[in-house]
């Protein structure tokens, strides 16, 4: 890190003072992965693994909550496509499997997130500092209304496949994504309406429902803590003080995301409840 670091300040002199901070290098070919320190909103510390995939034109981003919960996010940019993804620690003692995975789908809007090569080639200088991201976003409210088959969904985005597949039933997306999708030539087949939608405001929300066999509305929310949402240019003059602006860093990012949806009985969502 530190060796890259002093290499892509001695390409350009004016990096070094972004040094410290994370910093995009102009060579290419090295290791697309970074571990970066987190602290999440409960004030526990944890180790974000970023990783590039130029060739795919994906990013994905993991980390473990302090709950146990393994949260993955992707983007797809080929697709324009994003998936999250939870592998939430079940209750043994309430006949739960060892985990239930849910996996939320929708579009991966433009300059949501920094493009996969310039991620590929973001380096740090100081791993062991703890990141606070600069600029903290709200929370987005999001009704997923449809669910996606497993075994069809490849054609939505290549990634599904693997991140989804302990998902089975629990793949969610909603309309307006869906509509966007058939318009670019998405096949229907591949989305199946949740057949009480037309009705969600006339089911409680699962905290609020007893019988462990009633359908009822989960929700269900995960933050972002930190994300290279920006990237940053800087200011270079040659030998004859002719001036260029150059990427050299990014702005990272916080945000939330508050998925509601149905489901058919309230044993599915059983981590939200009033406390
Ligand atoms: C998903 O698609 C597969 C293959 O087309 C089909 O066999 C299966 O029944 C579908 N699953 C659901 C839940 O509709
Ligand atoms: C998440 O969404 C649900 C349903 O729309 C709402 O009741 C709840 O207050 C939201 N949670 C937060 C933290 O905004």
């Amino acid at each position: 890190m530190l060796a890259s670091c002093i290499r892509a300040a001695s390409v350009r002199t004016l990096v070094a003072r972004f040094c410290c901070a994370l910093v995009l290098v102009v060579s290419v070919g090295l290791g697309s992965e970074l571990r970066v320190r987190v602290r999440l909103s409960d004030g526990l510390v944890t180790e974000e693994v970023l990783e590039a995939d130029s060739e795919r034109d994906s990013i994905s981003l993991e980390f473990k909550q302090g709950d146990g919960t393994l949260i993955t996010f992707l983007a797809d940019f080929k697709q324009e496509v994003k998936i999250f993804r939870a592998l939430i620690l079940g209750e043994l003692e309430r006949g739960q499997n060892q985990y239930q995975a849910l996996c939320f789908i929708l579009r991966l809007s433009r300059n949501e997130i920094i493009p996969s090569e310039s991620m590929a080639r973001l380096r740090q200088k100081n791993p062991q500092a703890i990141r606070l991201a600069e600029e903290r976003r709200g929370l987005e409210q999001l009704t997923m209304t449809t669910v996606a088959n497993l075994s069809r969904a490849w054609q939505l985005s290549s990634h599904i496949r693997n991140m989804c597949s302990e998902a089975q039933e629990a793949i969610y997306t909603r309309d307006a994504d869906v509509k966007y999708w058939l318009e670019k030539g998405v096949d229907g087949s591949i989305f199946e309406a949740l057949p009480q939608t037309t009705e969600v405001s006339s089911f409680q929300a699962c905290h609020a429902t007893k019988d462990l066999w009633q359908p009822c509305l989960c929700m269900y929310s995960v933050r972002l803590e930190w994300y290279p949402c920006l990237l940053k240019y800087c200011r270079s003059r040659d030998a004859t003080g002719k001036g260029s602006t150059y990427k050299c860093g990014i702005k990272s990012c916080s945000k939330g995301y508050n998925f509601t949806y149905y489901v058919p009985q309230k044993q599915l969502c059983l981590w939200d409840e009033e406390t």
